[in-house]
């Protein structure tokens, strides 16, 4: 069966454009000339396996579209079209569900590869026969394609081999290092946040990190400036994100949570001990390999947050993911403390022992005033066969003043330690 493919656009030109150039039999293009006209057209024809829309449009933007599409067909995977000034409201998107965003103008193989990767079909490794085309800053100064195939060998000596994750601000690749003989996780910063943030502030930023040590924090081994875009080299995990597991298997049992709980919160706490604050904790962000947890990108949300949030705010706001911000961090507040990790903490604690976050919500907005205003379902009713000592453990990270929470990773590391194994009766 042809991939479904459906273009929401209010130019005209633009949509005759994307129609021509993807309307070739393997496709079925459909198009909208606004997100209403798509609505429309979904409940007519039903849910596409690609929406390929417009950010910025009269009426219902590109961003109501994405929370209609997602209430109304799940499956559809979103692309935003933005232009580079709004690149931060492309990564509230992807933070909002979004499958991937374009920067306009972007050219067609760009386009075809990411539809040909949401749909199963690219084989992103050979889009490298190009050779050694730039994903960074153009001659123009501007961030080039996207799409474009990053070098083979990065820095004279990472040999890239495949693209093993996107985020809304890097990719990610499994590289090999020959000069230790093992294989690394190289992440590219995309080139369009790249150019909104400013490389060097970010690389001085992101420094800080680098004197983490812990066994379950992954260590940044490298880092560097490739055609514009900064990259940074940490320890590859062969293993999946929790955010996988949880796709998976839902709810985990409760001594396996307790113990990866009481991971997490022995390295945050030997951050805070250093004066480092995650501030983007999340299942993404912990990568798992057998018994073993890894939290990663320490220090990328601070970094992004300095060397963005004062020149481009709408990446500042885009930093941090709305279902894990603490209501002081969702309020905008850029200094904070190691208190907004506990209660990220506490949202991840909540979600690996219900099954799902405490607040959900049709955009950003609403799940944000829920972090401020709403109280967290208790556990118990989610997760009746819950200790109560486990129970206050986890909530007692939600408490909305900072001052209320539990204050010290340490002693919650403890509190979740002793519901690692199960309770002799
Ligand atoms: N060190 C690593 N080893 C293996 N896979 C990784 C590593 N770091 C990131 N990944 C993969 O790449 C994906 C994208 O990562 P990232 O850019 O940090 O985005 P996000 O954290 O928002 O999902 C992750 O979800 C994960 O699957
Ligand atoms: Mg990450």
């Amino acid at each position: 069966m042809p991939a479904r493919v459906l273009i929401v656009d209010d130019d005209a030109a633009i949509r005759v454009a994307l129609v021509a150039a993807l309307d070739d039999g393997s496709m079925d293009v459909a198009q909208a000339s606004s997100a209403e006209d798509a609505i429309r057209v979904l409940d007519e024809r039903g849910a596409p396996d690609v929406v390929l829309t417009d950010l910025r449009m009269q009426g219902l933007d590109g961003l109501d579209l994405l929370r209609m599409v997602r209430e109304r067909a799940p499956d559809s995977k979103v692309v935003m079209m933005t232009a580079y000034h709004d690149v931060g409201t492309a990564v509230t998107s992807m933070r909002e569900g979004a499958a991937d965003f374009l920067c306009k103008p972007f050219d067609l193989p760009t386009l075809r590869e990411v539809l040909g990767r949401l749909l199963g079909r690219g084989d992103i490794g050979s889009s490298r026969d190009g050779g050694h085309a730039s994903v960074g800053a153009g001659n123009d100064g501007r961030p080039t394609r996207w799409g474009e195939p990053v070098p083979h060998i990065l820095a004279d000596r990472y040999e890239l081999e495949i693209e093993v994750g996107r985020g809304a601000m890097a990719r990610v690749f499994r590289a090999r290092d020959p000069r230790h003989d093992r294989h690394v996780a190289v992440k590219v910063l995309r080139p369009e946040v790249a150019v909104s943030i400013g490389t060097e502030r970010f690389l001085r930023e992101i420094q800080i990190a680098a004197r983490l040590h812990h066994p379950h924090i992954l260590t940044l081994i490298d880092s560097g400036e490739w055609n514009g875009s900064p990259y940074f080299v940490m320890p590859f995990v062969e293993g999946a994100s929790l955010r996988r597991r949880l796709d998976e298997e839902g709810r985990l049992p409760i001594p396996r949570a307790a113990a990866l709980l009481r991971d997490v919160a022995e390295a945050l706490a030997a951050a805070h001990a250093v004066g480092i604050v995650h501030r983007d904790v999340k299942p993404e962000n912990v990568l798992l390999s057998g018994r073993h947890a890894w939290v990663s990108d320490f220090g990328v949300a601070r970094a992004l947050w300095d060397a963005a949030g004062a020149r481009d705010t709408t990446i500042g706001a885009a930093i941090g993911t709305p279902a894990y911000m603490a209501p002081e961090q969702g309020a905008g507040a850029g200094d904070v403390d190691h208190r907004a990790d506990v209660y990220a903490l506490g949202i991840v604690a909540y979600e690996l022992l219900a099954g799902r976050p405490p607040f959900s919500g049709r955009s950003a907005r609403a799940i944000l005033t829920s972090h401020l205003v709403d109280e967290p379902p208790p556990l118990r009713e989610r997760r009746p066969d819950i200790h109560p000592g486990l129970e206050k453990a986890v909530m007692g990270c939600l408490a909305k003043p900072p001052e209320k929470r539990w204050s010290d990773a340490a002693s919650l590391a403890g509190r979740f330690g002793a519901f690692a194994v199960e309770a002799v009766p």
